[in-house]
């Protein structure tokens, strides 16, 4: 099998959809604070994306094989969750973090991304944490470039977290994303330079780092979807969706709330120059 090469008016639909992935997550960020419910961001993101965005949250009875469907419009992992978790009646409390995962499909085209968010005050290491992972993801995609390869990434990105004293998970990747949610490549955290499928221009694929502030061993709680750090240390994830240029990297998950890139990142004009 290979890999899908997006051209012309399907990138223009991935940079539609990715913009309103990204704009959900620029909505929830106002609403993230002690008391709220995940369940509560459930709503709010679900109503955008249906009654104001005219798309559908591809998780919503998203059912892999062997997986339950799933059964909310965003993942909501909190502290020692990893990713997958299910937003429920829980209030959030100050000093957790939650990374919030969403996926629009608009026209037919999935826009995949999630982020940190430090409810009220979090802990230093907290943040840290948050701050390494953000960094890390960053480490990889600015490797994106036709010519370079899948390794590439996976080994900048394991560098930076390993670096700061962190593991990486393993057993969760970015992946293409298009039409489909899910599609080739796997787009591995971890691995060696110069490895694994070459970049061509048009290719789209997440890149999504899982970093345990303790060690890389994940377990999944009985609902079938929820994961979490074996030894309960905090874990964080960002997820961007990123088109291989001809010249090098575009992030399509942007919006006018969306942090901005570490100061090792080159400014876009550099890059497409
Ligand atoms: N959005 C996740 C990803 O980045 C996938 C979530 S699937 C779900 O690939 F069913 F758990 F929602
Ligand atoms: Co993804
Ligand atoms: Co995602």
């Amino acid at each position: 099998m290979s890999i899908p090469i997006k051209t012309g008016a399907d990138v223009d639909g991935m940079r539609l959809a990715c913009r309103l992935a990204s704009e959900v997550l620029d909505l929830l960020a106002a609403h993230v604070k002690p008391g709220v419910t995940t369940l509560e961001l459930d709503r709010i993101a679900h109503d955008h994306i249906v009654h104001v965005q005219g798309g559908v949250p591809a998780t919503l009875g998203y059912q892999p094989p062997g997986y339950p469907p799933y059964p909310a419009s965003l993942c909501t992992s909190i502290n020692h969750q990893v990713c997958h978790g299910i937003p429920n009646e829980r209030a959030l409390k100050n000093g957790d973090i939650v990374n919030i995962d969403v996926t629009v499909i608009k026209d037919g085209w999935h826009g995949d991304n999630s982020r940190m968010y430090v409810v009220g005050e979090g802990s230093i290491a907290a943040k840290r944490l948050c701050q390494v992972t953000y960094e890390a993801m960053w480490k990889g995609i600015v490797k994106v470039r036709p010519g370079a390869r899948l390794g590439d990434i996976g080994h900048a990105i394991q560098a930076h977290a390993e670096a700061a004293g962190y593991s990486v998970v393993r057993e969760f990747c970015g992946h293409g994303v298009g039409r489909k949610f899910h599609e080739e490549p796997q787009v591995l955290h971890y691995g060696r330079p110069g490895t694994l499928d070459e970049l061509k221009p048009g290719m789209i694929f997440t890149i999504e780092p899982m970093i345990n502030a303790g060690r890389r061993e994940i377990r999944e709680l009985g609902d079938g979807w929820t994961i979490v750090t074996k030894d309960r240390s905090l874990s964080a994830q960002w997820e961007h969706t990123v088109l291989v240029t001809d010249t090098g990297w575009e992030v399509l998950t942007l919006s006018a709330g969306s942090p901005p890139p570490p100061d090792f990142v080159p400014s876009p004009a550099s890059v497409t120059a």
